[in-house]
């Protein structure tokens, strides 16, 4: 079985404040994009999990048992052992990466939500959504989102889900600098600011979409991150401004850092704009929004 993992982006991510268990209370529209990692199962005949990783040079991804892809495995497995599901002896689970890490696009997070769905169907376990849903929220912030797909929006700390009408699907053009940005310290970083302030643009963009308006959709797209990021990082909103040279209608940071995506009017222009911007950066991707439907179709990936 061979699953696709889809990245996101984030259409507004609002942060607000600082709760009592160390996360924050934000606010965001997550979008399911194209750009996907891929995740083999097997079964083993050797007992245990098995995981093999495959990285390009500049994906930065833990191949050991601290990677989430484990951690979701091992996770399952013990909740289908104490339901007394039957199991094979051993997985086998192996991993190509593709979507850059310390990004902001969720890949990690998206691989830790297929390995929770795959298994369930690979090994016909009939745990139930809510029961999926937990060990999704056990495993981090932004993981439930990538069992569900497509448009969605986000609160609490990332796991209180709604998920949205789909949108038309739109072309976009993502640059990874070679930095990369942790979660963590973009959070800190924030915290740090006294007079920072929250964009508190998710409410608006639920209505947009709830109402069909593009062109809202269009004009709402915003990130509270890009307050400090593009302060302690000069070089990413110069970036954002290559991204509009080479054509963007919209740009943004992705999640908390440290790609940014631009909106292209449509795939002609966003190879043209890749093209234009792979003179000066060597990670660009051109890819498209996904909505719901065709994420739950294209995740049982065929032989690539
Ligand atoms: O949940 P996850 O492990 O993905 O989060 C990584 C880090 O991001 C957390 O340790 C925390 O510092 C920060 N975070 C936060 N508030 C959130 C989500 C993440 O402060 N809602």
């Amino acid at each position: 079985m061979k699953i696709r993992c889809f990245a996101k982006i984030n259409l507004t991510l609002d942060v607000f404040s600082k709760r009592a268990d160390g996360y924050h209370s934000l606010a965001t529209v997550m979008q399911s994009i194209a750009l996907h990692d891929l995740l083999a199962l097997s079964p083993s005949e050797v007992p245990g999990i098995h995981f093999m990783c495959e990285a390009p040079d500049q994906i930065d991804v833990p191949a050991d048992s601290s990677n989430l892809v484990v951690r979701a495995a091992h996770l399952l497995w013990e909740r289908a052992a104490q339901k007394e599901y039957p199991l094979p002896s051993g997985l086998s689970l192996h991993l190509q990466k593709r979507v850059p890490s310390q990004a902001g696009l969720g890949g990690g997070s998206s691989d830790a939500a297929a390995t929770l769905w795959a298994m369930q169907h690979f090994f016909r376990l009939s745990l139930s959504p809510q029961e999926l849903l937990e060990c999704a929220q056990a495993l981090g912030s932004d993981v439930p989102f990538f069992l569900l797909g497509g448009t969605v929006v986000a609160r609490g700390r990332g796991e209180q889900l709604t998920p949205l009408p789909d949108i038309p699907p739109f072309w976009l053009v993502i640059v990874k600098p070679d930095i990369g940005i942790s979660t963590r310290w973009a959070y800190e970083a924030l915290d740090a600011r006294p007079d920072r302030r929250s964009h508190r643009a998710t409410k608006r963009m639920e209505e947009a979409i709830l109402h069909g308006d593009f062109e809202r959709v269009m004009a709402f797209q915003c990130n509270d991150f890009e307050q400090v990021v593009f302060e302690a990082y000069p070089q990413l909103a110069w970036l954002a401004d290559e991204i509009r040279m080479a054509g963007a209608l919209q740009t943004h940071l992705c999640g908390s850092g440290s790609a940014l995506y631009g909106v292209f009017s449509d795939q002609r222009a966003a190879l043209h704009g890749a093209e234009l911007l792979g003179k000066r950066y060597s990670h660009v991707y051109v890819t498209h929004t996904l909505t719901r439907e065709r994420f739950q179709q294209l995740r049982l990936a065929e032989e690539e």
